[in-house]
């Protein structure tokens, strides 16, 4: 089969590619486009059904299924069924390594295809799969093209994108609550992630070429020393991927003025005195740029703390917008925000969130020190005189980290029991509290430390992820570009 299919690609003429797959590799599309280190969306299924007519071969893209009674009206025909094994091997095919060419039977391609550029699917051989254009495919196989599937949610929904801007050695423990660490559970499922240093969101504030990069280099670090596994997450640096902003020039037409001006970011820095003459457009305009950073993805949910949420409201806004002018091009993002405590963790003044520019934080790479200072210097239960004094445990900062650092969770109930009776001070709390972040973060803190001599291999992290999320950029703002009717090179 695969030479019948090489001999009639090389007589067409067109560009393709014959890919050696190992031979463990599993007959199924995830883990061949994982082994791809590509996207469902960049996946091309060809199954074989039985109609009252006979056979035919129906094509499909990675992310979506098939809808049988679509196809059923697209073909006028009334019975529909998968071909057994026993029928595949009477057509000469191996149940799993259809490809998309090279058949005696009527092919269909449905049009979800043809949004994409180009597409892996297989030879007809275990050892080999194909990787071409899709407009090549379609002028080799002369397919009827048909609009007979849907999206499968499992692959549109779970798809997930956020940022952190970089400001330093000072991670803290509300980046980790709210964000990092939710990321990384996702990350853990299988979600497919897209995270990203927010350099240029860091321009509002960071205006030193020195200080920026090493803010970057820093994050790469944190995020690496976590437990980020850049061959599992998609992780790159904002700027790497210039479609960011070219999409945020476009969307910024579908924004009204009024909406923009009620954001909380502006609206902060105008109530702290700053005129508004003198605020930066950057950071007016720095929602456009985040609508722009999250529908360029087009992730089902944007993993972020409370204090994000006003901004992803704001995307949400701006694809119903883009999409009531254009059609259904941008599926509306879900806010994925922890309950409770963890969404927006209180800092160590007790009432504020925990914010580096507010200086009430609790960092998690500081220098035990640093660290120890923090953790001592925390507001508690201001009502709360004397040891001796029932405590409020609800809502008191230092059990809330107790929460998010001490997997003692013995610990943690014994000292909130005897807390609230009044049978232990504010300084054993917050020992155990030390204690339990040096616990926690032992190997992180090591690992970073090992990392840290290593600012190559943060570079080429980003650089490697950047490259894996431009696919998924590019095609967007071919898509948009197109639309909209405007153009660049990518799609002349
Ligand atoms: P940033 O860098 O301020 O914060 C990074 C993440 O940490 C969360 N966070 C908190 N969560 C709970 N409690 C806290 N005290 C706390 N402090 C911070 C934030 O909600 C965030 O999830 N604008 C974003 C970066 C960004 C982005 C995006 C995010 C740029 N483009 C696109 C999502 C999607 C920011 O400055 O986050």
């Amino acid at each position: 089969m695969e030479d019948r299919i090489e001999k009639i690609l090389k007589d067409a003429n067109v560009p393709f590619e014959f890919i050696p797959l190992p031979e463990d590799l599993p007959v199924d599309v995830p883990s061949h486009m994982k082994f791809y280190r590509d996207t469902m969306q960049h996946a091309l299924a060809t199954m074989i059904y039985k109609t009252e007519k006979g056979f035919i071969a129906v094509s499909r893209r990675g992310d979506t299924k098939v809808n049988s009674k679509k196809l059923r009206e697209f073909l006028g025909i009334k019975r529909l069924s998968l071909a057994t094994e026993e029928e595949m091997t009477g057509l000469g095919l191996t149940p799993g390594l259809v490809p998309p060419l090279g058949l005696e039977i009527p092919l269909y391609v449905d049009k979800k295809v043809i949004e994409a550029d180009y597409f892996y699917d297989g030879t007809g051989h275990k050892l080999f799969g194909l990787k071409m254009g899709v407009k090549d495919l379609l002028g080799v196989n002369k397919a009827i093209v048909g609009d007979f599937t849907t999206y499968e949610e499992r692959y549109t929904k779970k798809r997930v994108l956020s940022g952190i801007t970089p400001s330093g050695n000072t991670l803290h423990l509300g980046n980790y609550a709210g964000a990092v660490k939710p990321q990384f559970d996702l990350l853990e499922k299988g979600v497919e992630s897209f995270y990203f240093v927010a350099d240029l969101h860091a321009l509002t504030t960071i205006q030193d070429r020195n200080r920026l990069e090493m803010c970057i280099i820093n994050n790469v670090f944190d995020y690496i020393a976590l437990g980020l596994d850049p061959e599992k997450g998609i992780y790159f640096r904002q700027s790497g991927v210039a479609e960011h902003s070219m999409l945020a020039i476009v969307l910024a037409n579908y924004i009204p003025f009024g909406l923009t001006n009620r954001m909380h970011a502006f609206k902060d820095k105008l109530a702290r005195g700053v005129s508004k003459e003198k605020i930066n457009m950057g950071l007016f305009n720095y929602p456009i740029l985040m609508a722009a950073d999250i529908l360029l993805y087009k992730p089902g949910g944007v993993p972020v703390g409370e204090d994000q949420r006003q901004h992803v409201e704001f995307a949400r806004e701006t694809a119903r917008s883009f999409n009531k002018a254009h059609g259904e091009i941008f599926p509306i993002p879900d806010p994925l925000i922890e309950k409770g405590n963890m969404s927006k963790v209180v800092g160590t003044d007790g009432e504020r969130k925990m914010s580096k520019s507010l200086g009430n934080v609790v960092t998690i790479f500081d220098e035990e020190e640093v660290i120890r200072r923090q953790i001592m210097g925390s507001y508690t239960d201001p009502n709360r005189k004397h040891a001796s004094d029932p405590g409020k445990v609800d809502g008191n900062p230092v059990f809330i980290y107790h929460d998010i650092v001490n997997d003692d969770k013995a610990e943690v109930e014994d000292l909130k029991r005897r807390y609230r009776e009044g049978k232990v001070g504010d300084v054993e709390v917050k020992e155990s509290l030390f204690k339990a972040h040096m616990r926690k973060f032992a190997e992180a803190r090591r690992k970073r430390k090992e990392l840290e001599n290593n600012i190559d291999m943060a570079r080429e992290i980003l650089e490697k992820g950047a490259e894996k999320a431009r696919k998924v950029a590019e095609e967007t703002i071919k898509e948009v570009y197109k639309i909209v009717g405007i153009t660049n090179k990518l799609n002349s």
